[in-house]
């Protein structure tokens, strides 16, 4: 009886370790320890023994069974911790995959600034970004606003300290950007900006622009008008009308701005154009000399243009909004139109 111990204890240890999976080492159990198991059935067999056997092979007898839950219990641990891994394997989710059902709908300010976006990269433009959180410095000083400039009061400014503040524009990027890279520069800088503006139906704290900057060579009016001409009639189509008026802005010299014939009575006078028939879409300029300086660009050998427009505005006239806050109130009855 025992060998017959030993014999089983052997055997069943083998099946133990090459057991696969946990149901496996619950048949295996069963088959050793359960109801009618071979340990069990031996250890009914312990009646037909003498008084003087039974105590040496019942100690055998409680130790195999011992050590085979002690096993059992141990490989269990082992197959439980593989499944798992599998588990977690088979779960694993890579979320850079892209999603083949789209969900929802773009902003239209998103889509009117992707459209922006794809139409200069295809003129060879570079997007960059640049802090919300700016020096004084950069959206004032180095584009030639100094502290006293009344061009100051035109951007009401959040300041958080002196000399920090909310950007009020994306043209500081234009100073980062030069700062930066050697010319030629061509970027478009899309971004958030804010002034301390009441909300009204053309005004928010919040809005977006994107800007553009143009550093090079023997860089021109001409470049200026070309490019924005082109923009102008690849975002609004074709037969629209374009138009620049002298204008001023502190960074540039000369200055501008451009309008494009109404979109709403393609020039014969309404209310949306205000009876001008020409709506203003950006300000543009070439890039002021002394911009220019502050980057430690000389003038006479590098020019510039440069132009800004404001996204909420544009998306405004493209789709016939009347009212700016419907962008930010996520209404889903305005957002599910686009
Ligand atoms: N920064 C101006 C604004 O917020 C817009 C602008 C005008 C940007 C002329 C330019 C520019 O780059 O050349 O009103």
């Amino acid at each position: 009886m025992k060998e017959d111990l030993l014999y089983l204890k052997e055997e069943a240890l083998h099946e133990i370790e090459k057991s696969k999976d946990l149901r496996e080492l619950n048949n295996i159990r069963i088959k050793y320890l359960g109801k009618k198991g071979k340990l069990t059935t031996i250890l009914r067999g312990m009646a037909n023994l003498s008084p003087e056997e039974r105590p040496a092979i019942g100690k055998l007898a409680n130790e195999v069974k011992e050590e085979l839950e002690q096993k059992f219990f141990q490989k269990g641990l082992e197959l439980k911790e593989i499944a798992k891994k599998i588990r977690l394997q088979k779960e694993k989710i890579d979320v850079t995959v892209p999603s083949k059902v789209i969900l929802g709908h773009k902003h239209p300010l998103t889509l009117v600034l992707d459209e922006i976006k794809e139409i200069f990269l295809g003129l060879g433009y570079e997007v960059v970004e640049g802090p919300e959180v700016e020096l004084d410095y950069y959206n004032f000083e180095a584009l030639n606003i100094p502290k006293d400039h009344p061009a100051r009061d035109m951007q009401d400014t959040f300041y958080i300290t002196e000399e920090i503040l909310l950007r009020t524009h994306t043209s500081p990027v234009q100073i980062r950007t030069m700062e930066k890279k050697k010319p030629p520069i061509k970027v478009i800088v899309p971004g958030r900006v804010y002034r301390s503006d009441e909300v009204d139906a053309t005004h928010s704290p919040v809005f977006h622009q994107v800007e553009g900057l143009v550093v090079g060579e023997k860089v021109t009016m001409a470049d200026l008008k070309g490019t924005l001409i082109t923009f102008a009639k690849m975002f609004y189509g074709k037969e629209r009308r374009v138009r620049f008026r002298p204008s001023y802005f502190p960074f540039t010299e000369p200055s501008a701005e451009m309008d494009i014939s109404c979109i709403a009575c393609d020039g014969k006078g309404c209310r949306v154009c205000s009876y001008t028939g020409w709506l203003e879409i950006l300000g543009c300029g070439m890039v002021h000399p002394n911009v220019l300086k502050n980057c430690g660009y000389d003038p006479e050998e590098v020019t510039g243009f440069a132009f800004g427009m404001g996204i909420e505005r544009i998306a405004m006239l493209k789709y016939g909004i009347n009212d700016m806050r419907l962008f930010f109130e996520n209404d889903l009855r305005f957002l599910e139109q686009f």
